[in-house]
């Protein structure tokens, strides 16, 4: 009966990896038919599992009862094959195991399955939300399996390498106390303590440097995060973090702690030698350079800053920006003139207006000089923003006005823009670096208060403490993120382990101390009992993986990946609860 048979063999192996040495060897195989061809009295199945496909054949003069079975087989049905390895006439060279078939003696049928959504095959075009309905189908597919497999084992290199250092895996709670700032919260309602939430962490911040106080020494986790925020290509509502905390450290130390373990991943995994120490680059050096915290230095078009050259010039917008404290910078890209037609200047234009540039000014320099703001410039000044901008025949510059936030968003997305429509950015390459020095604090236009740019447990730099009064954005932090090909890995700090600091820290974002007791009570009170100087960081587990095997698209590192509006298409969740769920959690959803 199918469904109920019992495995009459021992599996010798799996499909994928049997090779002529095995001729003659008797083996039994398990897998899902992969397609199965009639040819007279010769039946032939390829069965596949997830390490490969090996070809079966069914001659009906050795055995009929098992050659009329095979007959029935259809693609994706649950077989077992029992048979004798053979060289093959007409070796396959496009599978690993072409050389060889299986001549079958037993067949067992475990389960037929129905014909499936799309074809289980390699690289096929299929739309993603009939992937994702289907996602334990489309994880059958060796080219979607091949991430998966490969998170596991950096996961288990992640494991070596910092247990090896002295690291102790400590699992930290997933039910903890909200404590807003950063992303929003996931919360879990309570139903012993009515109108409570706990919240899923966003990270074992607060934990990790607990263990820290309780004398670890040295934690790692590899840990699942949530943040209820908006999904992009390189993020999820719920991620995993390689995430690690060390005790008596500064940033050297905990920066060279981890470029080991970086070596050691790109050296494993790629075969790339990486060169130690890694480069390191400051937050302000990043943005002037690139416009960016995580600059790709894989290609030029750096960011030139013209505000002096431009400031007294006769067209109004450059100078009036300058003059209210704003910048006005470029970015020159090499040998475009002939490539770049109106249009696609115009689409370059709604561009940066995503950005909040409020236009894009540029200039050609073709067979003539032509420019968007060409009237507004005299002969003498037109030669000297070219000069300036060191343009040569046939190059065209690209210029935005504005306060600095926005000329560097706006710029830094221009330059990876043009960088991906003109393919600039060279294959097999990996850039990667650390950009250290972060400001402490952001200034929140929306909350209309100082906002911490990592997380309000981050030390800021000895030489800028007396910002911390006069003006906190001047505040350096020590702070670095592990840049890798444009995109952050990771990233972490050294931490306040000064109550007093830690308090003043809280000032600054605006919390009284009752706010902070409230929400950090239990760090601010573990404190009090002889903390030691720590730092750590943590690396997005899903990104790593994005980076090492090209993935574009962080669903495709993920098991079972939620979509852009935070839904999971296969189970279908977020989805409504019974009512009586609701009322033993003193819930009541309101009108809409
Ligand atoms: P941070 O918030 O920078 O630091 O997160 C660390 C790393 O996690 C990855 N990451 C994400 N990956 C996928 N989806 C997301 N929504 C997402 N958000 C972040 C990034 C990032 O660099 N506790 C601190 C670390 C520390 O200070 O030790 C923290 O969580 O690769
Ligand atoms: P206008 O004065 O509107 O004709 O603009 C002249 C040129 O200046 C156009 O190319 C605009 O896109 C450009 N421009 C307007 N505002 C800005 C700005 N803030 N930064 C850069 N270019 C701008």
């Amino acid at each position: 009966m199918q469904g109920f048979e019992t495995l009459k063999h021992k599996r010798s192996g799996y499909c994928g990896s049997f090779r002529k040495n095995d001729a003659g060897r008797k083996i039994t195989v398990y897998g899902w038919v992969q397609r199965r061809r009639a040819l007279g009295g010769l039946i032939f199945v390829d069965i596949r599992d997830r390490t490969g496909i090996l070809q079966i054949t069914f001659d009906e003069t050795l055995n009929k009862e098992i050659f009329d079975r095979a007959y029935t087989l259809r693609a994706e049905d649950v077989i077992g094959v029992t048979g004798t390895v053979r060289e093959r006439g007409d070796a396959n060279t496009k599978i690993a195991t072409g050389d060889i078939e299986l001549l079958a003696e037993d067949l067992q049928i475990f389960s037929k399955s129905e014909t499936p959504p799309f074809e289980i095959v390699e690289s096929s075009n299929v739309n993603e939300e009939l992937r994702l309905k289907y996602r334990y189908l489309d994880l059958r597919r060796p080219d979607v399996q091949k991430p998966i497999i490969f998170r596991s084992a950096l996961a288990a290199l992640a494991r070596e390498y910092f247990i090896r250092n002295d690291f102790i895996e400590i699992e930290t709670p997933y039910l903890i106390k909200s404590t807003p700032e950063g992303a929003r919260d996931y919360l879990v309602p309570s139903r012993v303590h009515p109108g409570s939430f706990y919240a899923l962490p966003q990270s074992p911040q607060l934990y990790k440097q607990l263990l820290m106080v309780s004398g670890f020494d040295r934690y790692i986790q590899i840990a699942r995060c949530f943040r209820d925020e908006d999904l992009r290509a390189e993020r999820q509502p719920e991620f995993t973090q390689i995430d690690m905390e060390m005790s008596f450290v500064d940033v050297d130390d905990v920066i060279e702690m981890n470029e080991g373990f970086v070596k050691r991943a790109f050296n494993d995994f790629l075969g790339i030698e990486l060169s130690l120490p890694l480069p390191r680059m400051t937050y302000r050096e990043a943005m002037e350079r690139f416009g960016s915290d995580k600059p790709d230095t894989r290609f030029g078009l750096e960011l030139v800053n013209i505000s002096e050259t431009v400031k007294d010039f006769g067209f109004k917008v450059f100078a009036d920006t300058v003059a209210a404290g704003g910048s006005v910078r470029a970015v020159v890209a090499e040998n475009s003139a002939d490539r770049l037609s109106r249009r696609e200047i115009d689409s370059l234009t709604e561009f940066v207006k995503t950005y909040r540039a409020k236009g894009l000014a540029w200039i050609k320099y073709g067979e003539q000089i032509s420019s968007s703001f060409m009237k507004f410039l005299s002969e003498n000044e037109q030669q000297r923003l070219i000069e300036k901008l060191d343009m040569k025949p046939g190059d065209t510059a690209f210029i935005i006005a504005d306060r600095d936030q926005v000329v560097f968003a706006a710029l830094g997305a221009l330059r990876l823009e043009i960088a991906k429509r003109f393919s600039l950015i060279p294959e097999n390459r990996y850039d990667v670096l650390w950009v250290t020095e972060f400001p402490l604090f952001e200034y929140s236009e929306e909350e209309k208060r100082f906002v911490a740019e990592h997380h309000p447990f981050t030390s800021p730099m000895q030489e800028d403490l007396h910002y911390m009064d006069s003006d906190p954005v001047r505040v350096r932090s020590k702070t670095y993120d592990l840049v890798i090909n444009g995109m952050e890995a990771g990233g972490g700090s050294i931490r306040i382990y000064n109550p007093q600091l830690q308090q003043k820290m809280f000032e600054v974002l605006g919390f009284t101390q009752e706010d902070a007791q409230a929400r950090f009570g239990f760090l601010i009170n573990a404190f009090k009992y002889g903390v030691p100087p720590h730092g750590g960081m943590a690396y997005g587990l899903d990104r790593l993986v994005m980076i090492f095997t090209g993935c574009d698209s962080i669903k495709d590192v993920i098991a079972f990946p939620k979509v852009q509006n935070a839904s999971e298409l296969m189970s279908g969740c977020p989805s409504c609860v019974d009512c009586k769920q609701l009322e033993e959690l003193h819930i009541k959803l309101t009108e809409e």
